[in-house]
């Protein structure tokens, strides 16, 4: 494993920065130092901890004519001991590495990705929030840099790990749903279950159209019959119907999110009943008018839990959850809150606490 190179500059920036805003938003703010890894000759060169600031990149670069591009979302808590930790790592590194072999990318030895995760997040130890349902949130990304512009896997890469103290991803508290029955996110076979930046920009143009009509979030249909729930644009989606709650199966059209994975341990946990299957979306709007879906909600490692408050289909009908809903998912969230936050015992291994390696 590579020692990451510690700056002195990127030291003596970050021990003086100060954020001074009560209201921190979601990526609002940046730490002023990041981690970069430059790959070339068939391996990860160095890592270092440099001042945060524009990378230089020619032109052409592959990232910015392919789309060679790879990223992970991670979280990092402040206990009320004020030791802090990340949540999950081990899963956002292999998940990196998934994402990086449909890229044809090279892959970071997990303990090499969470080691330099630990070096960021140690000498931003004084940034990690304290209030609760704030974070530090951290951003790894990779980017294509080989220069040229025929189309071939590139040779060079950069790694680089950003840092974000955050509050909540949503300014209200539900969301309101857009179902996007034309246009689609990715299909069987493709790169839906990687985290690539193509998938997130194939949901713009829906994004755009979901935020005139007054909703908050798209939500995706498969590609083939356009009939069955895959995933919201960067969360995953639930519902309880029944007092059961379901969730799409994985496919390679879903991406295997950490909270999704994190809300099923914890509800099973709980004996709370989980189906992960196919769920159409006219069997929620069904089970909504029924009365047998009482809640739904959204999740993602960004948004932790909202809860859906309604549905508006292509005819521009608005299917309204009941008004009481939220009962399940609040506390599904609560719990994992207070998990991330060290205010309930976490299951072993969810949390990795950052050794003190800086100043
Ligand atoms: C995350 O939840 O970390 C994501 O990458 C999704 C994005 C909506 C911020």
């Amino acid at each position: 494993m590579k020692k990451v190179e510690i700056h002195p500059d990127a030291v003596e920036r970050v021990k003086k920065f100060v954020i001074n805003d009560p209201q921190l938003g979601f990526g609002k703010y940046v730490v002023p130092i990041m981690i970069q890894a430059v790959y070339d000759h068939g391996e990860w060169q160095r890592f270092d901890l440099l001042p945060y600031g524009p990378i230089q990149l020619d032109p052409c670069s592959k990232v910015l004519h392919y789309g060679q591009e790879i990223f992970e979302g991670m979280k990092v808590f402040r206990h009320p001991d004020d030791n802090i930790y990340m949540f999950r790592p081990e899963m956002n590194a292999r998940r990196f590495n998934q994402s990086a072999h449909r890229m044809a990318m090279p892959e970071i030895p997990e303990n090499q990705f969470i080691s330099a995760c630990e070096v960021i997040c140690s000498y931003s130890k004084h940034l990690v929030p304290k209030r609760l349902g704030e974070s530090l949130y951290l951003r790894p990304f990779m980017i294509a840099t080989e220069v040229g512009l025929g189309i071939k896997p590139s040779k060079q890469f950069l790694f680089i790990i950003v840092a974000s103290p955050s509050g909540s991803y949503f300014a209200g508290d539900s969301v309101k749903v857009y179902i996007e029955r034309e246009d689609i996110r990715c299909a069987p076979g493709g790169v839906g279950y990687a985290k690539t930046g193509g998938n997130y920009a194939a949901s713009l143009k829906s994004y755009s159209k979901t935020i005139k009509l007054g909703c908050d979030q798209t939500m995706w249909l498969d590609s083939v019959e356009h009939k069955y729930i895959e995933e919201m644009s960067g969360m995953n989606f639930f519902a309880v119907i029944n007092g059961k709650i379901v969730t799409p199966s994985l496919t390679d059209t879903i991406l295997d999110g950490v909270t999704r994975k994190s809300i099923i341990d914890i509800a099973r946990s709980e004996n709370l009943v989980v189906e992960e299957r196919k769920i159409s979306i006219d069997e929620i709007l069904s089970a909504i008018h029924s009365g047998s879906c009482t809640e739904a909600f959204v999740c993602g490692t960004a948004a932790v839990i909202a809860p859906i408050a309604s549905f508006m289909d292509k005819d521009l009908s608005v299917h309204d959850l009941p008004e009481a809903s939220g009962k399940i998912s609040m506390h599904l969230r609560e719990k994992l809150v207070s998990i991330q936050a060290g205010r309930s015992e976490a299951p072993e291994g969810w949390l990795h606490r950052i050794e003190n390696l800086s100043f």
